[in-house]
């Protein structure tokens, strides 16, 4: 590294004599800037910014050792590397100046080469100590760029994965004949209700945002069963049955928690409270409370809306059937808390209600 032929330097002096040797070491090579006193360098030196000062330490008025210390507690000449000038030749001297922030200590009479050498080798760590400064604001100015790019693409991530979700799930509606509304409708339903259960908000979100692909596997039941507009006979059942597997089994095992829920969503949401719901018969809290809440939110709405088959069910009728399904069908813990946001419900069932031309065409299954 060149310790840079143009490189600043600042000599405080009070002996004319002194200054004319250093100006002819070193005028050469650098731009020398010259204070008589310490009052004047103080003044100069934050304008002129230096790369090193040769600060003599015996000098009328403000002697170097009281300059260096306000050079070092200014933060405009605090980084700039002194070296104290003297004649004093004590080693508790040096230490005290050293002691002060000094960098080096040379001690008159000295010879022009050693200054030269001195203040060579002091530029070049200066010079190295700015590079490595330098360095160290891109490098940090690159990895706050490459911070904001991920989380930038984190954002993008989520979105894309939350916009898959929701398409899949208006993939099962139109396979289902429905209208998008119910599955809107349910998922507010799930929401308030983990609320009202005392899930904690960002799980009770989440499986807002997965419960619209709960019956995803109706896409793999036949159009001849799925839409038939008659009831089904054993065998079509059986298959029926078949859709919440084939909804977990696309879905499939994720890492991601939203992936998982609505993984374990699809699996369970036709189990029931006793054990004899589908697929897997479970039984009371073997279901997971994703599956137990979907449930109620899935029935409740198909119960309230029109089919080809039925006339909505007036509320108090479909509050009846829950409280019926309380400990057989239901979990009977979330029948009265349904209950209890029952004015909510209606409130989201107003919000995202079908239009007459709209009604759905299957029956709850
Ligand atoms: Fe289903």
């Amino acid at each position: 590294m060149s310790d840079e032929p143009m490189s600043r330097i600042f000599v405080v002096d009070d002996t004319e004599t002194n200054i004319d040797i250093l100006l002819e070491t070193l005028g050469a090579r650098y731009d020398v800037s010259v204070a008589l006193d310490g009052q004047t360098a103080l003044e100069d030196i934050p304008d002129r910014q230096p790369d090193l000062i040769l600060l003599d330490v015996m000098m009328p008025e403000m002697d170097g050792y009281e300059v260096c210390r306000r050079l070092k507690q200014d933060p405009r000449t605090r980084a700039i590397p002194v070296i104290f000038v003297t004649a004093r030749q004590e080693s508790e001297d040096e230490t005290f100046g050293l002691g002060l922030g000094a960098v080096d200590y040379i001690t008159k009479p000295f010879s022009p080469a050693v200054v030269l050498a001195r203040v060579r080798t002091h530029l070049q760590l200066e010079h190295a100590r700015r590079d490595l400064a330098h360095s160290n604001e891109i490098l940090e100015d690159r990895v706050r760029q490459r911070t904001a790019e991920l989380s930038a693409k984190n954002v993008e991530l989520e979105e894309t994965r939350l916009e898959i979700i929701r398409r899949l799930g208006r993939a099962a509606e139109y396979k289902d004949n429905e209208t998008g509304l119910h599955v809107i409708r349910m998922s507010h339903y799930s929401r308030l209700l983990a609320l009202a259960y005392g899930m904690e908000e960002k799980r009770a979100e989440i499986l807002f945002q997965a419960a619209p692909m709960h019956d995803i596997g109706k896409i793999g039941i036949p159009d001849l069963i799925l839409l038939k507009p008659a009831h089904l006979t054993d065998d079509e059942w059986k298959v029926m049955r078949g859709h919440p597997g084939i909804g977990a089994g696309i879905i499939g095992k994720q890492r991601s928690l939203l992936l998982e829920t609505a993984r374990i969503v699809a699996l369970t949401h036709h189990e029931k409270w006793d054990g004899t719901g589908y697929p897997r018969g479970l039984k009371g809290h073997d279901i997971p409370i994703e599956g137990r809440i979907v449930a109620v939110a899935d029935v409740f709405d198909a119960l309230t809306t029109r089919r080809p088959y039925k006339d909505a069910w007036p509320i108090d009728k479909a509050v009846a059937m829950l409280q019926e399904g309380a400990g057989s069908h239901f979990d009977p813990a979330l029948v009265p808390l349904f209950i209890s946001i029952l004015p909510a419900i209606l409130e989201v069932r107003e919000s995202w209600k079908e239009h007459e031309e709209e009604v759905v065409v299957t029956e709850f299954r």
